[in-house]
């Protein structure tokens, strides 16, 4: 604290004329260590007389200069210049020649990035180029320019051996001389990624022997000449996106190390089976390397032969494991030979979009597989084998298949499933699920296959937690038994054909947590149809084509948060219905064109009830008195819109019709004094048992109907 007050008073005292470098853009960020944001050109700054010259201090100076010339340091302060340890600057330069680095020769990092540079002028006789007198330069990034040329560009007085990365990404880059990179040699991450590199050759990077990181990506080079032979150090190399035929095998086996191979959208058609195994024993126990070969042509992938098993034999006195992460997404592969993943300790494996029909690979390759996608083939049958091993397994994706039948079966031995995914398959029903999720739950998702029915029994799918039942053919729900899924807390089964819901229409256990039956064709629901179903927090009954809602249809749903019965077709509404729903928080019944919604049933309310009403017809009278009882406390209902509206008559931005004369006032609303009294009742029923309950409640209603109609017929005829 002591110290960021002095340096705050050595900042202040400090006499700055605030002008292209104003005062309230620097910053000490520490002792002698400074942001400085300048415009046009550096002037008028002074650092602390501590921090100056040879200071005892580790100065940081990092200078942000906007909108500069190129010649920004004609009449600047060469000492502060010299004191400059970090430099962005931002200018147009199509032409230059950087002069402006000549004297600072403490800086260490240097961003030209995106000034329009077309050519650095360099004097290749005098050696002059323009980071020569950089001896403490340890990250340059020139990316987002228009360079071509950068033959003499990296040339240097002093060998700058604390130069770690070197950004050209970006740029115009057609051809790479030879002598680029050779005083390079402590260079560890080099980007020129995004140019038009056409040949690759060994000279450029044969000094690069610490280079960790070697981007080449987005480039038109169409082969590797073994231009990679000396990095043997090289732990990622990224060459996705090029025009690359053929892996030069000889260039990547040199490289021990190599943890990411990114060769993914090139014109590879055939893979060499040397090109997967790694000089294990160079890894660190744990390391997961990745091969990406996705978006190529191969159609086929062969047999790791036995010379080379044996040549690339593991390590077995000190067990030590490297994974791999395998994608071969998006080719055209067709054939699997059964060896092809041997020594490689698969722990993903991207298979999707491809041409399987089949996949049958030895188990013992498979142990570690965590990730295995199958999605987008051709396969209608699993090969129990295969995965007889996959003890690992928890994210498989077998979408955009032909399975005509769930692969139960070859599912059997793994414990650890987190995320089947079928959907988009040809499941017509299914009437038992052998398998066990792992043990935090699993995540099941069947929607998209022509499933009219499925059973499961107990104790199977042991750990299924949420089940997509969406987009299949689903007509009755009685067909859907899933009562011993004890551990089911979601269902979405939206988009189906469902018409009805009875009191036995929903065989569902009562742990359930979510239930989505939106987008079906229902049209009546009977009362206790969610019967048992205390767990319930969320239902969700939009579009669907609801034109009544009858008392004792939400009955038994005692924990429910969230009701949306949005885009039906419920012309009125009595809030009696929602008896039960004591904790309801939210309710939508946005897009029903209701009339009337009879709110009394809310006026004991204990917690607030928000109501989306978004396109109705309810009268402006009712919604102004429903808005002030809430706005005053009187109910808790508040009844608002997801998306207010502007046009016709409107308040607050919900939507209201204007009273009509003569407006005919719906039957159940003609008596008030019936109303109270039936409430009444309503309340005393709730505490009934509710068999006495479900009596009394006939009971109740036929004679309140029967009075009703006699005081109707004496409202209107009298
Ligand atoms: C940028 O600099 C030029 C002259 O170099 C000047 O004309 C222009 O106004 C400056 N723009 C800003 C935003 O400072
Ligand atoms: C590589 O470095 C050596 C010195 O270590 C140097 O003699 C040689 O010229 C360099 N190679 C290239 C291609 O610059
Ligand atoms: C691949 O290896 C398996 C087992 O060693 C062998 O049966 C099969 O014939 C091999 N395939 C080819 C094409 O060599
Ligand atoms: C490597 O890690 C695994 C677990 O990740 C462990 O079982 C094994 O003993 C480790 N091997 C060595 C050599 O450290
Ligand atoms: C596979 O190809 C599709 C379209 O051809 C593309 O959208 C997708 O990103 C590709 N996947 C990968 C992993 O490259
Ligand atoms: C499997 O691959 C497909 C296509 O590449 C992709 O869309 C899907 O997300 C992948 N599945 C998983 C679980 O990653
Ligand atoms: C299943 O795959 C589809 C597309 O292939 C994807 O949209 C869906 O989210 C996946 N489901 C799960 C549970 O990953
Ligand atoms: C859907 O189920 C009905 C019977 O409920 C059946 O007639 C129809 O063919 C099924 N449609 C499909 C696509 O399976
Ligand atoms: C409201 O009701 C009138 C007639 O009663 C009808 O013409 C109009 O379309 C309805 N508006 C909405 C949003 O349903």
């Amino acid at each position: 604290m002591k110290e960021v007050i002095t340096l705050l008073v050595i900042l202040i005292s400090a006499s700055f004329v605030a002008g292209n470098c104003p005062l309230d853009q620097m910053h000490a960020i520490g002792l002698c260590s400074y942001r400085i944001v300048c415009i046009n050109t550096i002037k008028d700054v002074k650092l602390h007389s501590d921090c100056q010259g040879s200071s005892n201090y580790d100065v940081k100076v990092d200078v942000t200069l906007q909108n500069a010339s190129e010649t920004f340091h004609i009449g600047a302060d060469p000492e502060f210049l010299a004191m400059i340890t970090t430099l962005t600057v931002h200018g147009n330069w199509p032409r230059t020649d950087l002069s402006f680095l000549e004297d600072m020769y403490r800086l260490r990092n240097l961003y030209i990035v995106n000034n329009n540079i077309q050519q650095i002028i360099t004097n290749d006789i005098e050696q002059s180029g323009p980071f020569r007198n950089l001896v403490s330069i340890e990250v340059i990034d020139l990316s987002h320019n228009q360079i071509s040329n950068i033959g003499e560009l990296f040339q240097f007085e002093i060998r700058p051996s604390s130069m770690q990365s070197i950004s050209l990404a970006y740029n115009s880059i057609v051809e790479v001389p030879g002598d680029t990179f050779g005083e390079l040699s402590s260079l560890i991450e080099l980007d020129l990624s995004h140019n038009f590199i056409r040949e690759l050759r060994e000279e450029p990077f044969c000094n690069l022997t610490h280079l960790k990181t070697l981007r080449l990506n987005n480039n038109k080079i169409k082969y590797l000449n073994g231009a990679l032979k000396n990095l043997y150090n090289l732990r990622h190399l990224y060459l996705t996106s090029n025009q690359i035929q053929k892996i030069d095998m000889e260039s990547i086996n040199t490289i021990n190390h190599l943890e990411t191979f990114d060769i993914s959208k090139n014109l590879i058609e055939k893979i060499d089976p040397t090109l997967f195994p790694r000089h294990w024993k160079h890894f660190n126990n744990g390391t997961i390397c990745k091969i990406l070969l996705s978006d190529n042509y191969i159609t086929h992938v062969p047999n790791v032969s036995i010379e080379i098993a044996e040549r690339f034999r593991r390590n077995s006195i000190t067990p030590k494991l490297a994974y791999t992460k395998l994608d071969l997404s998006n080719n055209s592969i067709t054939h699997i030979e059964y060896n092809a993943f041997s020594l490689l300790e698969l722990k993903s494996v991207d298979l999707s979009n491809n041409k399987l029909t089949d996949f049958i690979v030895n188990p013992k390759d498979l142990i570690y597989v965590r990730y295995l996608n199958l999605s987008g083939n051709y396969l209608n049958r699993l090969y129990y084998e295969s995965f007889s091993s996959m003890h690992s397994l928890q994210n498989f994706d077998l979408s955009h298949n032909y399975m005509e039948y769930f692969p139960d079966q070859s599912l059997s031995n793994t414990q650890n499933l987190k995320y089947v995914n079928l959907t988009f398959n040809d499941i017509l029903e299914l009437h038992s699920l052998r398998i066990t999720f792992h043990p935090e739950g699993g995540y099941l998702d069947l929607s998209n296959n022509g499933l009219s029915a499925l059973i499961i029994p107990d104790n199977e799918a042991i750990g299924l937690r949420e089940l997509v039942l969406s987009h299949n053919n689903i007509s009755d729900a009685y067909l859907i038994r899933l009562t011993d899924q004890h551990d089911l807390t979601r269902l979405d089964m939206s988009y189906n054909y469902i018409l009805e819901l009875d009191e036995s229409s929903l065989q569902l256990p009562e742990k359930l947590g979510v239930l989505d039956l939106s987008f079906n064709d229902i049209y009546r629901i009977a009362p206790s149809a969610f019967n048992r179903m205390s767990n319930l927090k969320t239902l969700r009954l939009s579009h669907n084509n609801l034109k009544i809602i009858d008392h004792g249809v939400f009955r038994g749903l005692t924990s429910l948060l969230n009701l949306d019965l949005s885009f039906n077709q419920i012309g009125q509404l009595d809030s009696k219905v929602f008896m039960d729903l004591q904790y309801l928080s939210l309710l939508s019944l946005r897009h029903n064109g209701l009339n009337v919604l009879d709110s009394d049933g809310w006026l004991s309310y204990k917690q607030d009830l928000t109501v989306y009403l978004d396109g109705n017809n309810l009268s402006c009278q009712w919604l102004a008195k429903a808005l002030t009882d809430f706005s005053r406390g009187y109910s808790k209902m508040n009844p608002t819109v997801l998306e207010t509206v502007m046009v016709g008559t409107s308040i607050q931005g919900i939507p209201c019709e204007q009273e009509v004369q003569n407006y005919e006032k719906p039957k159940y609303l003609a008596d008030e004094r019936l109303l109270i009294v039936s409430q009444k009742i309503l309340e005393a029923v709730q505490e009934q048992t509710s068999l006495m309950k479900r009596f009394m409640w006939h009971a109740i209603l036929h004679e309140a109907e029967q009075r009703n109609a006699r005081n109707v017929s004496r409202f209107y005829f009298r």
